[in-house]
């Protein structure tokens, strides 16, 4: 039996990066995966690699009108919908006298509306399943601020916050809303960041499946309890300065 076993999840941005991995994990574990994404040959290619076990539907998450026939897809696919992770995301930087109106609506348009969007196209479906699970991943730039990085911050404060508004209303329901903040994590999103440049505790990035671990316990009926939490997966990161730092060994002598 895997921790997710016969339920029907739902990932955005899964055709490469973090989502790729959670997909892959979710059916290990035992689930049917709707893999959704903007990069069709990508994500096509991971659906025929992970077999009957998954299907691959081209949505962008900002667009309504996808999200009603990614839910549908699943339902005639795969007969219900119990889970749900708001995956997709993107970031761009720039001081902020330069950041562009374009560059902050695209930003929150994936990274806030498509949650939303995520949440009320899914739950219906969800509900319909007899309750679920929808992890919305935020970052450690939900918890705090970072230069250059404006609407990416801004955005995911606004995953954090609606994860919790949409808990307390769901709850009765059966359905459970939490979310994930990942630190660095080795993807294409940060392919040009050197891990050495951060004061990361464990001393390096995560690799995608640490956070799909999360992602699956979330999902699964192991975190019964959990609604409207937030796990935090950054090494140490936010937590303060490394004893390395902070307490050269010199100190203890
Ligand atoms: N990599 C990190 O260090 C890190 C840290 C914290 C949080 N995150 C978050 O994790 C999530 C996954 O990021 P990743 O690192 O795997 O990045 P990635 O760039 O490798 O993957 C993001 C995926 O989202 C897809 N996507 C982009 N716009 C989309 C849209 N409009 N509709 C549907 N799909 C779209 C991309 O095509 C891509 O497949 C994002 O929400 C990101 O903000 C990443």
């Amino acid at each position: 039996m895997g921790r997710v076993n016969e339920k029907v999840i739902l990932v955005t941005g899964a055709a490469r990066g973090m989502g790729a991995a959670h997909a892959r994990l979710l059916v290990s574990e035992g689930a049917r995966v709707v893999v959704t994404d903007i990069l069709d040959e990508d994500g096509e290619a991971l659906a025929s690699e992970l077999g009957n076990a998954a299907i691959y539907v081209h949505q962008d998450v900002s667009e309504p009108k996808s999200w009603a026939m990614a839910v549908a897809a699943a339902e005639s696919k795969f007969g219900a919908l119990q889970g749900l992770v708001n995956n997709a995301g993107v970031a761009s930087m720039a001081p902020i006298e330069q950041f562009s109106l374009d560059q902050w609506n695209r930003t929150l348009a994936v990274n806030l509306t498509g949650v939303f969007l995520g949440i009320r196209a899914a739950l219906p479906a969800i509900r319909r399943a007899g309750g679920g699970s929808i992890v919305n991943v935020s970052s450690i730039e939900g918890l705090r601020g970072s230069p250059g990085l404006h609407a990416y911050v801004a955005s995911k404060f606004g995953v954090r916050g609606v994860t919790k508004s949409a808990a307390l209303e769901c709850a009765a329901s059966g359905v459970r809303v939490n979310s994930v903040h990942p630190g660095l994590v080795a993807t294409t999103m940060t392919e040009r960041l050197d891990p050495a440049l951060f004061p990361i505790p464990l001393g390096r990035a995560a690799q995608p499946i640490e956070v799909s671990q999360a992602i699956a316990f979330l999902l699964s009926d192991e975190s019964s309890y959990m609604t409207g939490a937030e796990i935090v997966l950054d090494g140490g990161l936010t937590i303060g300065v490394p004893h390395q730092h902070a307490a050269p060994e010199h100190m203890f002598s």
